[in-house]
């Protein structure tokens, strides 16, 4: 097993421990998937935690590439921070805490690739802020999509996520009819939805 691996399973083990929110199993090997495919160079990930996916897209994207991460949760940033130094990866990473609702107006430069995974209900919100740094053939992957089943069949969903449901529903329904965005949504995981951006460029 190489040092990446290793890090990759303190990590699962980190967040099993202290419950901090990853991408699944079969999510990361998805996430791995397309973003390898796409080589981006500009990466936005929209969630950190303790940058388990940080360091899968790191992996997988082009030699020279970089990843710009957003986290609300300092304590989690550092703790990403020292898993990325560990990994080797940490020069090619730029942090930002804060909210991504607030974060992501003032950000400058583009992106070739988008990783949404940050609150469920924000994610159209999130999107339609990152529209103007999108560029031409970006990929946009929103995790959780699906959420346990409930965007696709609500009847047994409890009266709490009701809003975020409805939210996610209103993400899909645009990244599916939005004729600038060419979508999948994958039954991965907790649903991942794959979407190529087909617009020009507006920077
Ligand atoms: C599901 S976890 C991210 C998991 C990470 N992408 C991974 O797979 O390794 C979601 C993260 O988003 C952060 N978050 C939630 N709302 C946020 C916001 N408005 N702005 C920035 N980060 C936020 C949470 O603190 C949490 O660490």
């Amino acid at each position: 097993m190489d040092k990446q691996q290793q890090i990759l399973i303190t990590m699962q083990d980190y967040a099993n421990i202290h419950m901090v929110p990853i991408i699944s199993r079969e999510g990361g090997r998805l996430l791995q998937e397309v973003t390898a495919a796409a080589k981006p160079v500009s990466i936005l990930e929209i969630g950190t935690a303790i940058g388990y996916s940080t360091l899968l897209l790191a992996a997988a994207m082009a030699p020279n590439g970089k990843i710009t991460t957003i986290e609300q949760d300092g304590a989690r940033l550092e703790i990403a921070s020292n898993f990325l130094a560990q990994a080797g990866k940490l020069e090619q990473v730029s942090m930002i805490a804060g909210d991504a609702g607030e974060v992501l107006p003032a950000l400058t430069g583009s992106f070739d690739l988008v990783f949404i995974d940050a609150a469920k209900g924000q994610y159209l919100d999130y999107l339609h802020k990152v529209m103007d740094k999108l560029l031409p053939g970006a990929v946009i992957i929103a995790d959780n999509v699906l959420f346990r089943g409930w965007v696709l069949d609500d009847s047994n969903a409890p009266r709490r996520f009701r809003t975020i449901i409805k939210r996610l529903k209103a993400y899909l329904d645009f990244v599916t009819k939005d004729k600038r965005f060419k979508t999948v949504v994958h039954h991965t995981g907790d649903g991942m939805a794959v979407s190529h951006y087909q617009g020009r460029a507006n920077i």
